[in-house]
């Protein structure tokens, strides 16, 4: 039997997602905005176009298509200081274990990501080649919770979209999985993400039982 595997980068493969949160925030305070944990939920899996926009909107502030530009350049140059020197160990608890588990069961496995950096963040961490298909910011014209960058990649899979299970660290992200009509698998807290078919804390919690009956699961 074979299922489509797909992952999010950041959140769930890699501790980004601090990293967006703290060039958010710095961002956000710059302008005078507050910004706190509740928004930043909001924000996760979410395009950096739209990001900014929310941020925008909490502050009640409108601004110029230019001076837009450049906060999304700055939000990211931000954002990229803080990955340069990423290394494995910034690889999320057990995702290894994971890949290669499913990879010795000859399960396709793709990433699913709203980030334009996702190949640089994999290259960083040497996961690049674990990926039989990488969709990312660069692949897709909607954003999650639009289910547009999962179809893509189950495609690229050539697996049907309901025989397809989605690791996701977000709302907007499990949306997007719920809309694809896949299996969403939620990795956080249980009062975040229950909207999803399943929730982890993290991925040492899901055990090779679990992993072998999803395979198995007609
Ligand atoms: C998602 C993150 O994976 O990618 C968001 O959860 C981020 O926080 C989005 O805004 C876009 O990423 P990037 O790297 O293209 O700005
Ligand atoms: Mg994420």
């Amino acid at each position: 039997n074979k299922r489509g595997f797909i992952f999010d980068l950041d959140g769930v493969i890699v501790d980004t997602a601090k990293y967006h949160f703290l060039a958010w925030k710095k961002l956000a305070n710059d302008l005078g905005i507050d910004f706190t944990e509740h928004q930043n939920e909001q924000l996760k899996g979410v395009s950096r176009v739209q990001s900014l926009e929310k941020i925008l909107d909490w502050g009640g502030i409108s601004i110029s298509e230019l001076e837009f530009q450049n906060l999304m350049d700055k939000k990211n140059s931000d954002y990229l200081s803080h990955i340069e020197t990423m290394k494995e160990d910034e690889i999320l608890v057990d995702v290894p274990k994971v890949l290669t588990f499913l990879k010795n069961k000859q399960q396709p496995i793709a990433l699913g990501s709203a980030s334009k950096n996702a190949r640089k963040i994999l290259k960083k961490v040497a996961l690049y080649e674990s990926f039989d298909a990488i969709v990312d910011g660069t692949n897709v014209s909607k954003a999650k919770p639009d289910p547009e960058v999962f179809l893509i990649a189950a495609k690229e899979l050539h697996i049907a979209p309901n025989q397809c299970v989605v690791f996701e660290d977000s709302i907007a992200g499990v949306q997007a999985a719920n809309k694809a009509d896949m299996i969403s698998i939620g990795i956080g807290e249980q009062d975040v993400l229950g909207e999803a078919d399943f929730v982890f804390k993290d991925f040492s919690e899901i055990s090779i039982e679990f992993l072998t009956q999803l395979i198995n699961k007609q």
